[in-house]
């Protein structure tokens, strides 16, 4: 049979990427233009600054791409590319690239779910993981608990109720005067302190135990910086970091491996950039192994935004004959 090589475009947020994966699986070239430098300046990501420097980048990222890969657009069969969810303007400069492109070469259009794009990173590095799979998604934006039936078909078996997990570590991270983004540093700081030190909330709902809230242990967070302030009595960051990160990744043990029992899977993934944490990494290849579950992760620089993810789920979507016209547009809210 066939090569299949696809093109595959992401620009969701503060990542410039694309990214040329053949048959689903094998990563040809994975190039990532990120902006997080400009973004830090101001604590988080600017949306417009963002649209701008995509449109700046996007073109040299994709030659470059094509240039690892050893191809031109001739050797490619589909245009792969985001379009929600995302901040839309960033989307629409990818959106608009891919359909250029595919409108040029007169190739198949294929949009894709980020959150599935983030899932399918887990099948560039390992081989045989094959539906069905349980998978925790945890980044900036999101925190979904899925069942992966088959290939681009999920059911959504529990989410965040308010921040995304990652919010949550830019936000304490902030308030603990890290900066952005905030995730890697507490993973990095949070092993020079005691995760038991500080015994911050852990939210459970018992009418939704697939469910998470990190709200509340947010601002526990922050109400005990400004408890130590009031009495001037000095904290430690350390053991603010890691008894905030044992709060997080403790609920994301349990409710993931809750779902992992009563639906009886053999085997779990974890994706997106709040997967590249190595406490949690740990935690849940503990949690596994008492189960006789398989554990997949993706390497870190797939867990966080690239195209190289969009690649490989775009290939699952075509080969299941999934395409989109020129009239796709970007979709902040989409739905997986
Ligand atoms: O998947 P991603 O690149 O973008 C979204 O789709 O949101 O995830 C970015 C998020 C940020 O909130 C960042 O702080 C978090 O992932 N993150 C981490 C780590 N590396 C990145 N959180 C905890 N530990 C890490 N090592
Ligand atoms: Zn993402």
């Amino acid at each position: 049979i066939r090569n299949v090589n696809i093109l595959a475009i992401e620009s969701s947020c503060d990542e410039t990427a694309a990214s040329v994966v053949c048959n689903g699986r094998e990563m040809l070239s994975n190039v990532i233009s990120s902006q997080i430098d400009l973004h830090t300046l101001y604590g988080g990501v600017v949306p417009e600054i963002a649209s701008r420097k995509h449109i700046e980048k996007i073109n040299q990222v994709i030659e470059e791409a094509l240039r690892e890969a050893g191809m031109t657009l001739d050797n490619i069969d589909a245009i792969g590319v985001t379009y929600g969810p995302g901040l839309v303007g960033a989307l629409l400069v990818g959106v608009a690239e891919a359909k250029a492109i595919a409108y040029a070469k007169n190739l198949p259009l294929v949009g894709v779910h980020h959150i599935e794009g983030h899932i399918s990173a887990n099948y560039i590095e390992n081989k045989n993981l094959e539906p069905p799979f349980i998978c925790l998604v945890v980044s900036g934006g999101h925190t979904h608990l899925v069942c992966v039936k088959d290939y681009g078909k999920y059911d959504i078996i529990g989410r965040t109720r308010d921040d995304a997990a990652g919010e949550a570590f830019d936000k304490v991270a902030r308030a603990i005067g890290l900066g952005y983004p905030g995730g890697p540093k507490i993973d990095k700081l949070s092993k020079e302190g005691n995760p038991n030190a500080i015994p911050f909330p852990k939210a459970h709902m018992d009418d939704a135990p697939y469910d998470f809230s990190f709200s509340g242990l947010k601002s526990s967070v922050l109400n005990y910086i400004n408890a130590c302030e009031m009495k001037h009595v000095e904290y430690n960051r350390a053991d603010i970091a890691a008894s905030f990160q044992k709060a997080v990744i403790d609920v994301l043990v349990e409710n993931t491996m809750k779902a992992v029992d009563r639906y009886d899977m053999n085997r779990f993934a974890i994706a997106g950039g709040v997967a590249s944490n190595s406490s949690l990494r740990a935690a849940m290849e503990v949690a596994c192994a008492e189960r006789g579950v398989q554990f997949f992760h993706p390497s870190p620089i797939l867990c966080t935004d690239n195209a190289a993810m969009i690649g490989a789920a775009a290939y699952y979507e075509y080969m299941a004959g999934t395409r989109h016209g020129l009239d796709l547009n970007a979709v902040p809210n989409l739905k997986l």
